[in-house]
């Protein structure tokens, strides 16, 4: 498996906050070596690609994408050496790791910077983008509308504007001097001589702005990143290029070039209306967007998700759904950050089991390769009073032992507390339970390892009715799946078109089941069926 170079067509992939996960000295700081101990935990979870949050030494304003050294590990996550331990240890397993590649912007306290705003005259001037006014490429949105009321921020020192398009802490690089574009490769090539599996590559749409444009999907930056990738190509086949673009699908279409760019590219907009599919008790938004979503190349993939560790972004929907998502799943001001929600999957589901596996098994058969966010999988709670995006970013529950056996010193932040609190969910006590969600999603993830359908099949959404559920086949090869979810929490019926009325085996149970004329599903239920020869 582990010389395929097409392996992220079937993969599932996991989230890791580095920091949050596995503390293995005892310094109240997750790092490298935790996650070396923890995976056999995810082996069993049956996850095949880690995606590692930054590690790079940062301030930590902005979570470690503001990066101050590219080449570096910082000390409170371990060394270099820990990581290609880490990186062997998992490829021993059939386990890869991918990395967070921040090219937009770096940190103020990186040297670039420092050197950059020191004099005007400096050969690193350059790097960044500054201005005598601040009211260039004034057709530019902001980000984080929470706290930034500008693109542009003045510095005194050289009494010119720099532009970022996140925290003023982050000034945006300068991709228009061809010196920044090629350390950027050499960055990327650093890692990859390290052994890493490729990158997640963040904040993509905003590497080069020019004037008359909102500064996002530049012809420009497509051009790039096509160099990124060709770079990739000739050195490190095999290795992913992941985007991080949040976008309309047919603006997130582009960075998939003729299968030249990106591998594989987040798919934003069909995650909100998974959430609002199970509120609505109707599969009509998914069906939808599903619809607007252009074909890909056929070496690209899809990565879905459900939750991630930045707010449920509500960008990619109208601002009626926007606020009406925020009513349904935010009903307090302080659960909202930005356009979105900083909550976790199973606060936004209720805490109930059901909805959240049938959430995953909607994840797990459309479209795409899935991601699951470190700790979702059992169903962890969040901590609204911590500030930012840092609620959704508490340590992982392991055990119901001190810090939830996160650490055994002074965890660097708040646990979660209440109801969703290590005390009564937690990963050990998951394993031990054969009815647990985690055991639930661990059946999802390794059944869907062994058909090809759910990562390469067609999609074709099946009449039903019943509105209340969604169906759909998936066809690969000979194969047939059909998969059926009741969006509802009451018994449903439904009658299938003839041509699906036959027999088939249920994949997460192994039994036999006939469809006859109509059909009976439990509450929330969904089933995976392979249709018999
Ligand atoms: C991406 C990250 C987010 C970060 C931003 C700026 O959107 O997911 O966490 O704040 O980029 O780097």
């Amino acid at each position: 498996m582990i010389n395929d170079n097409l392996w992220y067509k079937d993969a599932a992939f996991y989230q890791i906050s580095v920091r949050a996960f596995k503390d293995s000295n005892s310094d109240g700081y997750g790092d490298l070596q935790g996650i070396k101990e923890k995976l056999d935990y995810l082996q069993t979870l049956g996850v095949d690609c880690l995606w590692l949050m930054p590690i790079y030494p940062s301030p930590l304003r902005d979570d470690g994408y503001d990066i101050a050294d590219y080449r570096n590990i910082d000390p409170m996550y371990g060394t270099l050496d820990d990581f290609t331990s880490l990186i062997n240890s998992a490829h021993a397993r059939g386990i890869r790791i991918i990395m967070d590649l921040v090219l937009n912007h770096t940190s103020d306290e990186h040297p670039w910077f420092k050197a950059s705003r020191s004099d005007k005259n400096s050969s690193f001037r350059d790097y960044y983008v500054w201005s005598e006014t601040d009211q260039k490429y004034n057709g530019t949105r902001i980000i984080f509308v929470d706290t930034e009321k500008s693109n542009w921020t003045w510095d005194d020192k050289t009494e010119q504007y720099y532009w970022h398009r996140f925290y003023a802490s982050q000034p945006d690089l300068n991709f228009d001097n061809p010196k920044v574009q090629e350390e950027m490769i050499n960055i990327a090539r650093f890692w990859l001589d390290l052994g890493v599996d490729g990158f997640r590559a963040d904040a993509v749409p905003y590497l080069f702005e020019r004037e008359g444009t909102n500064c996002e999907n530049l012809p420009e930056t497509h051009a790039y990143l096509k160099k990124l990738r060709a770079f990739m190509e000739a050195n490190y086949p095999g290795r992913i290029l992941l985007c991080e673009a949040n976008q309309a699908p047919e603006d997130v279409r582009p960075y998939f070039g003729d299968g030249d760019e990106f591998h594989m590219g987040f798919h934003f907009p069909i995650m909100p209306r998974i959430y609002m599919a199970l509120k609505k008790e109707r599969a009509d938004d998914m069906i939808e967007i599903l619809r607007r979503t252009p074909p890909i190349p056929e070496n690209c993939q899809w990565c879905t998700f459900l939750r991630n560790h930045d707010e449920l972004t509500l960008e990619m929907v109208t601002p009626q759904e926007r606020q009406w998502m925020w009513e349904q799943y935010a009903p307090e001001p302080r659960m909202r950050i930005n356009l979105g929600i900083r909550r976790r999957l199973a606060p936004l589901l209720d805490n109930d089991q059901r909805k959240v596996e049938l959430a995953n098994s909607l994840l797990f058969t459309l479209p795409g390769s899935p991601i699951i966010y470190y700790g979702d999988e059992i169903g962890m709670g969040d901590n609204i009073e911590l500030p930012d995006r840092n609620g959704v970013r508490t340590p992982m529950q392991w055990d119901d032992s001190p810090n939830g056996g996160f650490t055994a010193g002074a965890p660097c932040t708040e646990l979660v507390k209440g109801e969703l609190s290590y005390e009564n969910i937690n990963a050990a006590s998951q394993l031990a339970d054969k009815d647990s969600l985690l055991q639930s999603i661990s059946r999802m993830i390794n059944v869907r390892k062994e058909h090809h359908a759910f990562g390469s099949g067609s999609m074709e959404w099946v009449e039903s009715t019943n509105p209340s559920l969604a169906v759909y086949k998936r066809e690969y090869n000979g194969e047939t799946l059909l998969i059926i979810n009741n969006l509802t929490g009451k018994p449903q019926a439904a009658a299938l078109p003839l041509e699906h009325q036959t027999e088939y085996v249920d994949l997460l149970s192994n039994a036999e089941v006939r469809i006859k004329t109509s059909l009976n599903l439990e509450p929330f239920a969904y089933l995976w069926l392979r249709q018999k020869i």
